[in-house]
């Protein structure tokens, strides 16, 4: 395993456990990189039962000083999930999204270059589509931010071209669609620490604790006028970064790759609402609220380019 040393920062957190998972069933061994400011060592408890392994942890910020961890041998590539996600609170504190999701992929691809390591797999995001472009959502798409948190997605991805033209690097940017839902095993729900963001978190919370979760308007212009979104389980985007490894080992230096990981069809909040009330055989307390800024009408991918580059395509329904 220790030949297949792969770096996983943020791999404490919601896709980044899960694709832990994933790695060790694939042989690889996963090093986890993580400061803990939005997951705990629950989760890599849980990747150890499940898995029997439990992956090397070094709780750092990935702003900060990395050598001991790029002192390891063997390091195949790094994945990059660390970093701040929450829409709103990068429109609070911009700056701050700009310093830990930039400056970290940066000082990240310094280190990588010091440590003679090529190879990294980053968590981009359909964010960069902004709001400028129609479905379904193609790569060569121009990129737009309507928010801090897009554009540092969009700033990084641009940083890492960078690193791929003057470093030698090899690149993929998975641009994630919604990732909903958890290992089958119960034992790697998603549990931000504070008020979660995401949607699958808000729902389990409105059906269990009986809170009444808000959707965001029901005035658009959709079949039942709520948001449209591309909903993934996220065991398949799981996979798709395994892919994504070995995609990498197929191109050559100094490439970059955005590729999208949805399912390419879209789901209405209101439709995952109904259809979690009928797997889960349960009521989720809901009204509707105004609008959200930011948010656009419709999102899901082209997964054409994942299907015919990685091989790749959602086989499990993401509820
Ligand atoms: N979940 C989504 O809907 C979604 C969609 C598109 C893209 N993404 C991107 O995927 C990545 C992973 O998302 P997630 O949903 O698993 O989020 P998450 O918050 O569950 O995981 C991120 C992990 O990174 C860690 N982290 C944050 N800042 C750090 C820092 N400065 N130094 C070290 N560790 C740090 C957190 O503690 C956490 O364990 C993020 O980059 C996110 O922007 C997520």
């Amino acid at each position: 395993m220790e030949n297949k040393r792969i770096i996983v920062t943020g791999g404490a957190g919601y896709i980044g456990s899960h694709t832990c998972v994933e790695l060790i069933e694939q042989g690889y061994e996963p090093v986890i990189v993580d400061n803990f400011c939005n997951s705990s060592l629950d989760n890599v408890d849980a990747i150890e039962k499940i898995t029997g392994f439990r992956p090397k942890v070094y709780e750092t910020d990935i702003t900060k000083n990395l050598s001991t961890v790029f002192k390891l041998s063997n390091i195949l590539a790094v994945i990059h999930f660390a970093g701040l996600k929450a829409v709103g609170e990068s429109c609070e504190k911009p700056m701050e999204y700009l310093r830990v999701n930039v400056g970290g992929t940066v000082n990240l691809l310094e280190h990588m270059n010091q440590a003679n390591v090529k190879k990294i797999v980053f968590s981009s995001s359909a964010t960069v589509y902004g709001d400028i472009n129609p479905v379904p959502f193609v790569e060569t798409m121009p990129r737009s931010a309507v928010n801090p948190y897009g554009s540092s997605k969009i700033i990084c991805e641009d940083v890492i071209q960078i690193a791929c033209k003057y470093q030698n690097v090899k690149a993929v940017a998975l641009r994630y669609f919604n990732p909903i839902n958890s290992h089958d095993s119960g034992l790697l729900p998603e549990k931000p620490i504070g008020r979660p963001n995401n949607i699958f978190p808000i729902i389990e919370l409105s059906a269990s604790k009986r809170r009444i979760m808000s959707v965001f308007g029901n005035d658009y212009d959709t079949p039942d006028g709520t948001c449209v979104r591309d909903y993934i389980h996220v065991c398949d985007l799981a996979i798709g970064h395994i892919k994504a490894l070995e995609y990498l080992d197929k191109i050559d230096n100094g490439i970059f790759e955005a590729i999208n990981l949805g399912t390419g069809r879209g789901m209405s909040v209101l439709q995952l609402i109904k259809g979690y009330e009928k797997a889960k055989k349960t009521n989720v307390f809901f009204e509707y609220a105004e609008r959200r800024q930011g948010d656009i009408a419709v999102s899901y991918a082209d997964a054409s380019k994942a299907k015919k580059a990685l091989g790749w395509k959602t086989k499990r329904k993401p509820i």
